[in-house]
């Protein structure tokens, strides 16, 4: 018999999480749920972006969300499905998205898990055919089980993450995602409708040869980051761009790179949201043997003091990480921060 006429197609998703769930044995069986949803939402997203032009999904809605940025129709229906998909699955008491201005109480009140959530990433490409994503981000409430959630368990350091990960539509779907122990990288099966490890514990090489920022700013950058941006045109690194930071910072983990989104004049911290854009990738990241900061601290120590705070984001290979030293500038970090941005950026 040749057994090579009908290799094994591998591990789902749903049995590596069994598996997994093993090595723990007090574990409630929630939070594996909860990444099957998460999961179950993913596919969904995926169906409604695979039809998006078929049916008139790609195009703006007309409305801004809480942010000011322009809604896609996509942008809204994967907040609405992932938000149902997580409500329905009972482990999670709130959710926090970009395209929702308050934290949602999915009414769950027994749930022990939050998520936090970009549901639809790279918005911008979405009219024409190129990668997107979705950022998750899970956490153990901090208030006791049985009561309405707070804001203090929206607002947990990304220390404090227990899972977090992303599904990249791009020219395959898949989803990454680590719970501490490593990350664990799944490709969709369209005909069996099934996720199955592709990329078992995945490491981010130490170095590379890819920079990935919009250097159409170059002139807002201050000026360390522009002699940074600059540095690596002398060395003749590659620029890789794409404009959806899940699909640059997924490229960059399987080849080695760097992705930066610095303070512009017109974004004076960054652009990129601390909750459900950076702190996500930033464990993600680490876990792989990568490193992510805002140019100064590690972006998991961040102290989150608003839902839709922003972040300077330098994140991707150690090596290309660790040699960003950045001109610390005075009040960065505090409450008068931006200020003392603002004054330095225009000076
Ligand atoms: P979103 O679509 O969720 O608002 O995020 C878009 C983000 C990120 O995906 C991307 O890297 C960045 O915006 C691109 O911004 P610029 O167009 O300013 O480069
Ligand atoms: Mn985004
Ligand atoms: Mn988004």
């Amino acid at each position: 018999m040749n057994e090579n006429l009908a290799l094994p197609v591998g591990t789902t998703l749903d049995r590596f999480i069994k598996q997994k769930q093993v090595d723990f044995p007090f574990a409630t069986g929630e939070l594996s749920q909860l990444l099957r949803d998460i999961a179950l939402a993913g596919k969904i997203i995926n169906r409604e972006i695979n039809r998006a032009g078929l049916i008139d999904l790609t195009t703006s809605l007309g409305t801004q969300n809480v942010q000011g940025e322009c809604q896609q129709k996509l942008d809204v229906v994967a907040n609405i499905r992932f938000v149902r998909a997580l409500k329905n699955g009972g482990e999670v008491c709130a959710v926090i998205s970009e395209e929702d201005d308050e934290m949602i109480d999915t009414g769950n009140h027994h749930g022990r898990y939050v998520v936090a959530m970009d549901p639809l990433d790279g918005s911008s490409n979405i009219d024409a055919n190129v990668s997107i994503g979705t950022i998750f981000s899970i956490y153990r409430r901090v208030t006791p089980v049985g009561t309405p959630p707070g804001l203090e368990d929206v607002m947990q350091p990304g220390t404090r993450q227990v899972a977090a990960g992303y599904v990249l539509y791009g020219s395959s779907t898949m989803l990454v995602y680590t719970t501490g122990h490593g990350v664990n990288g799944f490709t969709y099966e369209h005909s069996l409708g099934e996720f199955f490890l592709s990329h078992p514990n995945m490491r981010i090489p130490q170095t590379g040869t890819v920079y990935s920022v919009n250097e159409g700013y170059f002139h807002d950058f201050e000026p360390d980051v522009r002699e940074l941006v600059e540095s690596y045109r002398v060395r003749r690194m590659t620029a890789r761009y794409i404009g959806s930071l899940v699909g640059d910072f997924h490229r960059n983990l399987v080849k080695g790179g760097i992705y930066l989104y610095p303070p512009t004049r017109k974004d004076i911290n960054g652009k990129l949201r601390l909750l459900y854009e950076c702190y996500p990738l930033a464990f993600v990241v680490e876990q792989a043997g990568g490193l992510a900061t805002d140019g100064h601290r590690r972006i998991l120590d961040i102290a989150p003091q608003a839902l839709h705070q922003r972040t300077p984001l330098y994140i991707g290979s150690r090596e290309l990480v660790e040699e960003i030293r950045l001109e610390e500038k005075i009040g960065q970090g505090k409450a008068n921060g931006e200020k003392a941005r603002t004054e330095k950026v225009l000076a």
